[in-house]
């Protein structure tokens, strides 16, 4: 059978939904959340501010963000049954497999509830505990209280080190996760409408994101961009050892994407913020970049690369003192408020997501019985 339909690989340009909640205008290097653009939202607005955004479609009043904020705060402690499985997990696991395993527990009381905005605050609210739970295990520390006072990434930081952590710090993070929390139609938001199309539950619409969001092309690049330049060494030797990789056909961690043709807004904050906070990282990244991006034009000069969100995340996570494991997690605890914002859309306009393949196997005809089979 041969293969005709228009399938285009990775659905590449292909329109898969309709959303108010943000557009990724990869052509000019703008990313808009509900109508403002990122670089008027990353430094002033916090990541309750934006999540409110997200959800509601417009920014909140005082009011309203002191009740979001309480009710984040107050729904941060884990069910007994998340606590029980957090417990049960050996420590070298995976803190992005982690959460998979007890967003889907602190979930399961909800069975195949319809999807709301006291649901996703929930949900939102229980990403850093389990993560800093988890962390303190691991190195046979007690854990932390969360704070009531302290918002949503001083809390994450406090429940991590067991101490306050500095405005620099909290400052980092906030824009970090106001940045991250949402991306137009990428893979793990598919995959949350695609679950949430099926009238399931908000957890198993996350937990499926969590998923997708763990492979190396979408939210697992920032560890690997360490480890990268660790072997990468010093800024003298990077052309040689980088030239040498693409002969083993690697890929450089943290550039080229899907949709951005030109500098993702992103990225140029988070470059700015890494410039400031982590000069080792940025001295050799700067320098990495750029023959980085010099051989991918040279590979590649009809499709034009550029460094994504990841590659300077990295290093503003590094200087916020987040062990490289907890990198990708800390992106899904942005990314969780994108992924429901997108679960409560589709459950709103719901049509079940269910498109068509293209067979390419063999004509029809009859099975051979087992016994005759050579
Ligand atoms: C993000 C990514 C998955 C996008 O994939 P994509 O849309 O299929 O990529 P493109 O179609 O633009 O790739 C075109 C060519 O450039 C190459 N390319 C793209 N990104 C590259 C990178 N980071 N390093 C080396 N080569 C790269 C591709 O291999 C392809 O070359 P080929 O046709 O000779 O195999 C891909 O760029 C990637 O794997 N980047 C590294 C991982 C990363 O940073 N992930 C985080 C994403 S936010």
């Amino acid at each position: 059978v041969t293969a005709n339909s228009g399938y285009v690989p990775g659905l590449e340009g292909v329109v898969a939904s309709q959303t108010a909640i943000s557009m990724v205008d990869g052509q000019n290097g703008r990313l808009v959340y509900q109508g403002y653009v990122i670089a008027d939202l990353a430094e002033q607005m916090s990541f309750e501010e934006v999540a409110f955004l997200l959800w509601e479609g417009r920014l909140p009043n005082r009011a309203e963000l002191d009740a979001l904020s309480l009710e984040l705060a107050s729904h941060r402690a884990l069910s007994q049954a998340a606590n029980f499985a957090l417990d049960a997990l050996p420590p070298d696991t995976d803190p992005m497999d982690v959460l998979r395993s007890v967003v889907s527990v602190q979930g399961v009381e909800h069975r195949l509830a319809k999807p709301t905005i006291p649901l996703a605050i929930h949900a939102t609210a229980s990403f850093p505990t389990i993560l800093a739970m988890f962390y303190r295990r691991r190195l046979g520390l007690e854990p932390i209280k969360s704070r009531a006072d302290l918002g949503h990434a001083a809390n994450y930081l406090h429940m991590m080190d067991g101490k306050e952590a500095s405005p620099e710090r909290v400052q980092a993070l906030n824009t970090y996760l106001v940045l991250l929390a949402d991306h137009g139609m990428n893979a793990s938001t598919f995959t949350a409408r695609v679950i949430a199309s099926t009238e399931s539950d908000l957890t198993s619409s996350l937990v499926g994101a969590i998923g997708a969001l763990k492979g190396p092309a979408h939210g697992g690049a920032p560890s690997a961009v360490i480890e990268q330049l660790e072997l990468i060494g010093a800024a003298d030797d990077a052309e040689t050892y980088m030239r040498d990789m693409r002969k083993r056909k690697e890929k450089f961690m943290g550039f080229g994407h899907r949709v951005y043709r030109v500098y993702d807004p992103r990225a140029k904050i988070l470059k700015e913020m890494c410039r400031r906070m982590n000069p080792k990282f940025y001295d050799l990244g700067v320098r990495v970049e750029e023959i980085a991006l010099r051989i991918l034009h040279e590979e590649h000069p009809e499709r034009p690369q550029s460094t994504n969100v990841e590659f300077y995340s990295a290093g503003v996570l590094q200087a916020i003192g987040l062990p490289k494991e907890y990198f990708t997690p800390t992106f899904a605890t942005a990314r969780v408020a994108g992924w429901s914002a997108h679960v409560l859309e589709q459950a709103a306009h719901n049509r079940i997501i269910r498109p068509q393949s293209e067979y390419i196997g063999p004509e029809p005809r009859k099975p051979v019985p087992l016994a005759e089979r050579g």
